[in-house]
């Protein structure tokens, strides 16, 4: 292919010709919207630094998600604000903890919306830690059968998918062993698998109250200098029994998107978190960058690197352009 015989410009002339030879499409059903939700009535609480972010109680987050269903997005995913914190986060566990009581307020409502439960504890721990600590640190092994009783009480209040994020060694296995034994062989796993030590969560700290109250998370979570660690770690997973696997944060992470994408055929799930949210709505707030163009650019990037699914805070504006509710942005 050579010029002048060749000109690419050629496919790029009109608006419908660049959209017959599109590669990469973005649609509602590759999104998943992230819900804080907190005890409570009538609360819907902004979030400082994710702007048009907020906490929710029950009741408004019905409300809420009644949206998220009529703009055909499948799924949502919660993470709870307990009453109170303990050493081992029992919270986490309660029959009437915050998110046990909305995962059945919503499936009762919305049947067919998927459910998923962020399954850790460092919400629910008072140390803020993912994991029970011992001597200053997070012991594995012990952390394994709290994190598969959370799982066991989401699923029995109705949650199809539990999302592991605690990165403890052999949690997949636990938590699959744990439903599988109490009947609920149906509920899907899915793996933080590669997730890294990132300075990209710290508007979800502040908005779930979940900073560790010392140290930092990097004995558990991974180091962003490595990828072939990432591989490793999500082949234990599937060896595990995990349905869906994970990597996140996603933007900084394409390349192992990538890699893991052309590893394993499982569907693969991308984080866009908090951090990555913040900064395009803040460089838009000063009228730096026009925001739509870049959350629409930065979630179809993440699809082309090869995720299957995109958890984002931007999924209902994302989802309002695709559906020409608003404004189309440029792709
Ligand atoms: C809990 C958890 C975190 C996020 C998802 N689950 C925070 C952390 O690991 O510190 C971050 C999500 C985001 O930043 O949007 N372990």
């Amino acid at each position: 292919m050579h010029f002048p015989e060749y000109r690419a410009r050629r496919l790029r002339r009109t608006e419908t010709l660049r959209r017959m030879v599109r590669e990469v499409r973005l649609g509602v059903d590759d999104l998943v919207v992230p819900f804080f939700v907190r005890h409570g009535k009538g609360i819907k609480e902004p979030l400082r630094s994710m702007p048009g972010q907020f906490r929710f109680s029950p009741d408004t987050l019905s409300k809420e998600i009644k949206q998220v269903d009529s703009l055909g997005i499948p799924a949502v995913l919660l993470f709870g604000i307990p009453r109170k914190k303990d050493p081992v986060g029992s919270e986490g566990y309660a029959r009437d903890g915050i998110i046990q009581q909305t995962v059945r307020r919503l499936k009762d409502t919305f049947p067919d919306l998927v459910v998923i439960t962020d399954v850790c504890l460092c919400e629910y721990t008072d140390h803020g830690h993912c994991g029970i600590v011992r001597d200053g640190t997070v012991d594995n092994d012990p952390t394994l059968d709290l994190l598969a009783k959370v799982a066991v009480s989401h699923a029995t209040s109705g949650a199809d998918i539990v999302a592991p994020s605690d990165m403890m060694d052999g949690r997949v296995g636990a938590i699959r062993e744990g439903l599988d034994e109490s009947g609920f062989e149906n509920t899907a796993i899915l793996a933080y698998s590669a997730k890294y030590a990132s300075g990209f969560y710290g508007p979800f700290r502040d908005a779930a109250e979940s900073a560790p109250s010392f140290g930092d998370r990097r004995s558990y979570q991974m180091d962003s200098a490595n990828s072939d660690e990432a591989l490793r770690e999500v082949a234990l997973d599937v060896e595990e029994g995990a349905d869906m696997i994970m990597v996140k944060p996603a933007l900084p992470y394409l390349d192992v998107i990538w890699r893991v994408r052309n590893a394993f055929d499982l569907p693969l799930v991308a984080y866009n978190v908090s951090g990555e949210f913040a900064m395009i709505k803040a460089a838009a707030a000063n009228g730096w960058v026009n925001g739509d163009q870049c959350m629409m650019e930065a979630l179809t990037a993440i699809k082309r690197a090869g995720a299957d699914l995109i958890i984002s805070y931007h999924a209902v504006e994302a989802a309002q352009i695709i559906q020409g509710l608003s404004k189309k942005a440029s792709l």
